[in-house]
């Protein structure tokens, strides 16, 4: 694919199999494209791994952070379960939106946590919203200690944020999709891989070994999820896609 952005025809033109297709550059369809080829090279910068929150490293893309934020708020869920933990960051973000709203606890669950890593979370302002399960996310040991910190009648929201291979993505969505009630989620993070496989350090397997394939072969055998993109609460321009390293993630339980 050629991309030519001319700023001063202000026009971008996209080549494709010898088909020109010629946008406006200040157009939502120009927005799309950029943004696209965008996230593919801030991938490969590495540009995720330069935030932190409220001093923990968190390894998501900001817009991610915010579109999160909007479908918890929303949501108000007894409980955020994760899998993937790193630093802390994102489980410091979830505890942060459950202090600010006065309810909700996280629980994150990670193969191994560094003892650096552990003393951190544990030390933070906002560990008592926090339990740690550490575990492979899919051995059954891993999976029933989870469902034992969650009740029954708990509405849970779930982020899938640890290993990124479709079969595992699929066991996790297996494991944990019977904690997710309606109008909740179950989120499967970094379908962004799909588009990665000719960026340096990428994989051509991605192009098909994904979150995104996984989360659309769940839906299809789970006519209880949608595999849906939340509605924006606030949307005044035109831009309706997010710039998002999670594109096909969000199974709402219907
Ligand atoms: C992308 S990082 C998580 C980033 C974190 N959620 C954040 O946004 O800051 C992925 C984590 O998944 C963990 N992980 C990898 N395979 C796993 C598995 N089978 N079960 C549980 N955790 C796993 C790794 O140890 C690593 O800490």
């Amino acid at each position: 694919m050629i991309i030519t952005l001319d700023t001063t025809a202000q026009t971008l033109v996209v080549e494709r199999d010898g088909q020109k297709s010629r946008y406006p550059l200040f157009s939502k369809e120009a927005f799309d494209l950029i943004s696209h080829e965008w996230l593919r090279v801030g991938w490969s910068q590495k540009y995720s791994y330069t935030f932190t929150w409220l001093g923990r490293p968190v390894i998501q893309l900001p817009e991610d952070l915010v579109r999160i934020q909007e479908a918890v708020y929303r949501v108000k869920p007894d409980v955020i379960v994760e899998t993937g933990v790193a630093h802390g960051g994102t489980l410091i973000f979830y505890a942060g939106l459950c202090r600010a709203m006065g309810r909700g606890r996280v629980i994150g669950i990670d193969v191994e946590v560094s003892p650096r890593n552990r003393l951190a979370i544990e030390n933070h302002e906002l560990s008592s919203y926090i339990t740690l399960v550490i575990g492979d996310a899919i051995a059954p040991e891993t999976i029933a200690k989870v469902h034992g910190l969650v009740q029954t009648e708990e509405r849970a929201l779930v982020i899938l944020d640890s290993c990124h291979t479709k079969s595992h993505v699929l066991g996790e969505l297996d494991a944990y999709h019977d904690l997710v009630k309606p109008g909740s989620y179950i989120v499967a993070t970094d379908g962004i891989m799909q588009f990665l496989a000719d960026v340096p350090s990428g994989h051509a397997a991605w192009e098909w070994d994904n979150p995104s394939a996984a989360a659309a072969d769940f839906a299809a055998v789970h006519s209880e999820f949608a595999l849906e993109q939340p509605a924006r609460p606030f949307n005044e321009g035109e831009v309706s896609n997010n710039v998002t390293y999670w594109p096909g993630a969000w199974l709402r339980r219907l």
